[in-house]
């Protein structure tokens, strides 16, 4: 598939504009402020890497193979998917995986924007460093899931709905504390566990591969936001920090109830209703549900915003054991931890 375009051919589908504003601030302090940082964007350049050569691009990918574990499949006892042939049954394994696939790459282009934001609106020289690498990260991530999409599975989906809502939120919101609130600690933090888990389960080299070292930069980031903002909220007014409440809670229910049947009914004619209550109910969805929130929890408590309100949400919906867990240990089991 062909998808070199002429600048001018660019047509209004393609594009897609929001409105962003926001106080970028010079700062003329060049000296470190916030102990840490300095060392993280140190450890940003020794870890750079090119996924063009560092990835064994020339690997076959058979997209309609058991790249995921069928037992992972939320439509495995779906009547209409056990009636499928075995054709069939494999376009929806694709469709499930490219499907996916796509949520990463938008999401990835999300981060790349908000990074971008962050280099002119945070307050600290050192963090402005780390920023700066954070889009070269975020870019290396758009172009290998671009790629992997393109070039083995051959199917790309469009934005999920509400990813969508949460990044232009992050996006246009003009306070820099909630951009690295709603992408480094929730967007990130969500990408983290569903990475690990791509990783572990991932029956392909080159998925893998590229997963592990988008895993290892995505660990910084978190790093980023949590070292960043750690202290930030100790004495902040309540009805500021109401606001930061109200968004952790909005945007954790935001992520934990996209829909993520539709597209996939869409594409074999199931009914959406059926399958989405399917997803909802499956005991491997709901597991995988919890697991996700297994970074964003222990680090909302960290920064001090395990607050009341936000303490009843998270308990409502069954995250909050872990509240005390340790996401470098969780880095260490993936083997992405280094020094
Ligand atoms: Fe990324
Ligand atoms: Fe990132």
């Amino acid at each position: 598939m062909d998808r070199t375009k002429q600048a001018s051919d660019l047509i209004d589908a393609d594009l897609d504009r929001i409105l962003t504003s926001f106080h970028s601030q010079y700062v003329w302090h060049y000296g470190p402020v916030k102990e840490g940082l300095r060392d993280l964007y140190e450890k940003s350049k020794r870890e750079q890497w090119n996924a063009t050569t560092q990835l064994d691009w020339g690997i076959d990918v058979d997209p309609e193979s058991e790249i995921i574990p069928a037992a992972m499949n939320p439509l495995q006892d779906y009547g209409p998917f056990k009636r499928c042939s075995a054709k069939e049954q494999a376009h929806v394994r694709h469709a499930m995986l490219a499907w996916q696939l796509s949520q990463f790459l938008h999401g990835e282009q999300g981060a790349m924007m908000t990074a971008s934001q962050l280099v002119s609106c945070v307050p600290w020289i050192d963090a402005k460093y780390y920023a700066s690498s954070q889009v070269m990260d975020e870019a290396r991530h758009v172009e290998v899931f671009d790629r992997y999409l393109r070039e083995k599975l051959e199917w790309e989906f469009p934005i999920n709905e509400n990813l969508r809502k949460l990044l232009d939120v992050i996006l246009t919101d003009s306070r820099w504390d909630f951009k690295y609130l709603g992408m480094q600690i929730l967007v990130e933090g969500l990408a983290m566990a569903a990475f690990g888990n791509l990783y572990q389960m991932a029956d392909d080299p080159l998925i893998k591969e590229l997963i592990y070292y988008v895993m290892r930069d995505e660990s910084r980031h978190v790093a980023f936001g949590v070292l960043s903002l750690e202290g930030f909220y100790a004495d902040m007014p309540e009805n500021e920090l109401r606001d930061r409440e109200d968004f952790i809670i909005e945007a954790s229910l935001l992520m934990r109830d996209r829909l993520i049947g539709d597209d996939i009914a869409d594409v074999m004619g199931f009914d959406r209703g059926e399958v989405r209550q399917l997803i909802l109910d499956s005991p491997v969805m709901q597991a995988f549900r919890q697991q996700l929130f297994a970074r964003v929890v222990p680090n909302v408590n960290r920064l001090g915003l395990m607050t009341p309100r936000v303490r009843d949400a998270f308990a409502e919906m069954k995250i909050l054991q872990f509240a005390d867990s340790d996401p470098e240990e969780q880095d260490r089991a993936l083997g992405i931890a280094s020094d």
